[in-house]
């Protein structure tokens, strides 16, 4: 594994699932890693193991206050940001129409997904990049680099996801536009479109989703580990041409359903 050590890196839902996988991942290569989560128990455990190279902030990803606190603080303790991955959200289940209780889709659900997907995410870039910006170019001109989480819910989503895929779109879609917006500063974005993983969010579904989902996927079989993730963000790290793009991490799984 290559050694990080000049790395300065925020991670957001850096207390569970995609997010800590990431930020222990960083962390091993010597990084220097800011956790961030609006929940702190296992962030707060990664960050008091590493204690010289990282620090846990509550944080909640949609709070403008929070996110500027967030950042004025890895300014302070470490001086920069290199590297900004946005891994926080949440997900809920439910059909646009329960035809069987003639209820619609509460709207306030729908709204709290993008909410805390699409908002929380653009909220933090928003904010991020003029501290990424301030880095002096690398010999390539870059100053840094963007990874958000998105899900393959994006481009074909399930039944009762009719919320989180609205939200993963959006997140895809801002891509390309990031990508081009933030050309000027040699601040690259990608995103990655995750299938499924074995993450706590996972283990928390109804059990009916959990025992013939995973026998969807061609190859491998099952569920992916968060690692997996973690490794994506590492290689979109270190290729500069990975710019602009949505990549897929899903076993070639397709939702048909
Ligand atoms: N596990 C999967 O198979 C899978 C696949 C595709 C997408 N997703 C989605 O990706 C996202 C992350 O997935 P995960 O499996 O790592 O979930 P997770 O629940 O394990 O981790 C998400 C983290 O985000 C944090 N968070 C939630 N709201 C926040 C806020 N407002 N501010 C800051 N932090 C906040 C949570 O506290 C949690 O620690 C979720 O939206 C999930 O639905 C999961």
């Amino acid at each position: 594994m290559q050694n990080l050590k000049n790395l300065v890196a925020l991670v957001t839902g850096a207390a569970s699932g995609f997010g800590l996988s990431t930020a222990e991942r960083l962390l091993k290569q010597g990084a220097k890693v800011v956790l961030c989560d609006i929940n702190s128990s296992k962030g707060q455990e990664v960050a008091k193991r590493h204690e010289e190279n990282s620090l846990f902030i509550a944080t909640d990803v949609t709070c403008e206050n929070d996110v500027k606190k967030a950042l004025e603080t890895c300014s302070e303790k470490f001086q920069k940001l290199d590297l900004l991955v946005n891994c926080a959200g949440i997900n809920v289940l439910g059909k646009t129409y329960d035809f069987q209780r003639n209820k619609p889709h509460s709207l306030e659900e729908f709204t709290n997904i993008l909410q805390v997907n699409t908002v929380g995410t653009f909220n933090v870039i928003r904010l991020a990049v003029g501290l990424m910006a301030k880095n002096q170019p690398d010999e390539d001109g870059q100053k840094g680099v963007i990874v958000n989480l998105t899900s393959i819910h994006a481009y074909g989503g399930s039944t009762g996801h009719i919320a989180y895929s609205a939200s993963s779109g959006a997140i895809a879609s801002m891509t390309l536009p990031l990508a081009r917006d933030l050309s000027s500063e040699g601040i690259r974005c990608c995103a990655i479109a995750t299938g499924l993983f074995d993450t706590p969010y996972y283990r928390s579904l109804p059990d009916k989703y959990k025992r013939f989902i995973p026998s969807l996927v061609p190859f491998p079989k099952g569920l992916g580990s968060p690692t997996e993730f973690a490794h994506l963000v590492q290689t979109i790290l270190e290729n500069k041409m990975l710019n602009g793009e949505v990549i897929r991490l899903d076993g070639a799984l397709r939702f048909d359903v």
